[in-house]
């Protein structure tokens, strides 16, 4: 029996909050690269995707992967997908939506089946929260998850490779995850997490581009001392001078038009009301669709904490975390998304993605493509992200158009895997 598009939207949103139940943390949404919840999170959309007839399987690096089988079974893969992380206080839809809206497509086609197969992914990590550097899951699919990302450490000196085993996975079989080259291409439906749609007035919109980002961790090192004893002109404050740093970010960010800078997290040590801080650590995030402007906004604000550390007697170390280029979506994904979208009765609006994604990663392999869905308010990475049920229905309705053209398309089937 074939559930109408209405009552499928609202199934997807009820979905998402659900999932955004399972929590390291009580009271808001916290879930990391294979933490417990995670476990919760598998369960749960496994007993969607059971009544399906789909193959589901849990892949070394924590990416739920469910393959809803062509009518051929050398077929051609579409890969659609999203993450199932989430950021500390995070709203219910960031990544959650892009997974559990491509099985509402699959309850959409009520059993039919396609010249190609399905594979819905549920990343198991985009944000790189626990281990400070993102897309842990869709690099494991391009080939990127060597010795280095296995022997990164968590805050409590847990190396990836040991959170794979406790998860109950083999890091061994980690290079069995890897895409093979049936695979013609990756669609991505998340939320634009962002205002432009909204003042547009436009339930969806198709990417061209998603921004280059950089993320580093910085640390001044000052001395620590009595706050009550130790005169002003006699301190080596690392508080202080993280702050003037700051200040820098901010100024130097607004000048460049289209680059944005953000300090995300500021830790004090030992963090006393009553100590001065001896050691500040700090994460930069830097972004901008142009990527020498923003390797050289980079350079600019490692030299200025370096200028800022001398003239205050601190000394300042930094890490590179993620240095990931601007990425341009596949053209052809593109035209299609605009044609289907337009068959949903609205205006497509090509646009650029502020935010990273699974499908910059992806894009290394195979063409790719996003749909963005309108953000009520632009709020994201908050409790207060929002979907409009209206827009989840046209995102579906879009999707299923998406999977009647390619259905019909030669050009799409090939096998265009970059392997
Ligand atoms: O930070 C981002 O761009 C995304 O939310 N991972
Ligand atoms: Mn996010
Ligand atoms: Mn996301």
């Amino acid at each position: 029996m074939r559930k109408e598009i209405e009552q499928l939207a609202e199934e997807v949103i009820t979905r998402c909050r659900k999932l955004a139940t399972f929590s390291e943390d009580s009271g808001s949404l916290r879930r990391t690269f294979l933490s417990p919840p995670m476990h919760e999170v598998h369960r749960e959309i496994t007993t969607w995707l059971e009544p399906l007839g789909t193959e589901l399987q849990i892949d070394a690096a924590g990416n739920l992967r469910a393959r809803y089988a062509g009518r051929e079974p050398a077929a051609p893969r579409l890969l659609i997908g999203s993450h199932l992380d989430t950021v500390p206080n995070a709203g219910a839809f960031d990544g959650m939506l892009g997974v559990v809206l491509p099985i509402a497509l699959l309850e959409g086609l009520d059993g039919r089946r396609l010249p190609y197969v399905i594979e819905v992914v549920g990343f198991s990590d985009e944000e790189g929260v626990r281990f400070g550097t993102p897309f842990l899951g869709s690099c494991a699919l391009v080939g990127r998850f060597g010795e280095s990302l296995l022997a990164m450490q968590d805050s409590h000196g847990i190396p990836v490779r040991k959170a794979i085993q406790d998860f109950g996975l083999n890091p061994a079989k980690i290079a069995d995850a890897v895409l093979g080259d049936d695979v013609c291409a990756y669609l991505e439906f998340h939320i634009e997490q962002g205002p432009v749609l909204e003042s547009l007035g436009l339930p969806l919109g198709v990417v061209e581009s998603v921004a280059g980002q950089s993320r580093l961790e910085f640390t001044f090192v000052g001395r620590a001392n009595h706050a009550g004893t130790t005169p002003m002109n006699l301190r080596i404050d690392a508080i202080a001078g993280a702050a003037e740093w700051i200040e820098t970010v901010e100024r130097v960010a607004k000048a460049i038009p289209g680059l944005v800078a953000t300090v995300g997290s500021l830790q004090a040590k030992p963090g006393a009301v009553n100590v001065i801080a001896g050691e500040a650590q700090l994460t930069l995030d830097v972004r901008h669709s142009a990527d020498d402007m923003r390797a050289r906004t980079v350079e600019d604000l490692i030299r200025g904490a370096q200028a800022i550390a001398r003239g205050r007697g601190l000394s300042v170390c930094w890490k590179e975390r993620l240095n990931q280029c601007a990425v341009s979506m596949d053209r052809n994904l593109i035209t299609q998304v605009e044609e289907a979208i337009r068959k949903t009765g609205s205006k497509p609006h090509r646009m650029a993605s502020g935010a990273g994604h699974d499908a910059m990663i992806l894009a290394e392999k195979v063409p790719a493509g996003i749909v963005f869905l309108r953000t009520p308010g632009g709020i994201s990475h908050d409790p207060a992200e929002s979907v409009l049920v209206d827009d989840v229905a046209k995102a579906i309705e879009c999707g299923l158009h998406l999977l009647d053209q390619f259905a019909v398309s030669p050009a799409f089937q090939k096998r265009t895997c970059r392997a």
